[in-house]
């Protein structure tokens, strides 16, 4: 097992003996799966274990929509930008922030309830974002495979109309859940110096670590030997590595009419 980062030895050695750290340090994304249904239960012990995550002041604004329908997965793999491991995963769960619970609660006790400011949807966000972790480490562990859909943002008002979201909720991501029919490589981390810092924000040799992760992952094979122009020298060609991949990814505005979604479903950002 290649366990990329500064520390590598440590945690090889915790992880022998803890079975918890193993299993983290094994996660991949599975975007292939199995027909095998999930046993019954799992879906609620998986959520289950979401739920023990820790959550702001006990708030919990969180639900999560497990949908087992192929139409329904069909339909979802269509808006989020038709991935084929959606409709083939045999559960899909849309976890979803939620401040309508508190809502209801806010009108049971005759109190008012602020919601359009920013604090409130980090507040949502953070929770399900802890919750769906969690669950997909219980997911892991019961040797199933998951992958996170970041693009069930891609058409956030379509996805309110088919998973009929509330007011005040919004679809954080999806994850699909069954058993893998993959065996993928384990994807190259930073090197913990680029990550971890101590005391204080250290700005010392970024450089020299995106230089390094690049060339992890150009040996990783994940880009396939494809080349870019380097910056400022016309004609001379490298190998594309994390720093372009990323660079690229960040250069255009994404998913750009989501605020106005969000604005829709009651979150602002004040
Ligand atoms: C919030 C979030 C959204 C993601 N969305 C997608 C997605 O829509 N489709 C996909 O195939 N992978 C998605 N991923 C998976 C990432 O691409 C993956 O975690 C990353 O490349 C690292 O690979 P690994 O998980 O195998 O280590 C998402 C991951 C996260 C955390």
């Amino acid at each position: 097992v290649y366990w990329f980062c500064g520390e590598t030895a440590i945690i090889q050695r915790m992880s022998i003996n803890n079975p918890v750290i193993a299993q983290m340090m094994a996660h991949r994304s599975i975007r292939a799966y199995r027909p095998d249904p999930i046993p019954d239960g799992w879906v609620e012990a998986i959520v289950a274990a979401g739920q023990r995550a820790a959550t702001s002041s006990n708030l919990q604004m969180y639900s999560a929509i497990a949908v087992k329908q192929p139409e329904t997965r069909a339909a979802l793999a269509q808006l989020c930008g038709d991935q084929r491991h959606i409709a083939q995963a045999p559960v899909f769960i849309a976890w979803i922030a939620d401040l309508a619970r508190l809502d209801r609660a806010s009108v049971l006790r005759g109190h008012p309830h602020v919601h359009d400011h920013v604090e409130n949807f980090i507040l949502a966000t953070v929770d399900v974002s802890l919750m769906m972790q969690n669950a997909a480490l219980a997911a892991e562990s019961l040797g199933l495979g998951i992958c996170y859909i970041g693009a069930i943002r891609n058409n956030a008002r379509e996805i309110v109309e088919l998973l009929g979201l509330p007011r005040l909720t919004y679809a954080v991501s999806g994850m699909t859940l069954g058993f893998p029919a993959a065996d993928p490589m384990l994807r190259p981390r930073l090197p913990m110096r680029a990550v971890l810092h101590w005391e204080r924000y250290s700005a010392e040799a970024p450089d020299s670590a995106l230089a390094e992760y690049d060339q992890a992952m150009i040996d990783s094979g994940i880009y396939e030997g494809r080349q870019v122009p380097v910056p400022g020298q016309a004609g001379v060609m490298e190998a594309y590595g994390w720093t372009e991949h990323s660079a690229r990814r960040v250069r255009d505005p994404q998913r750009v009419t989501l605020g106005g979604v969000l604005r829709d479903q009651g979150f602002d950002f004040k």
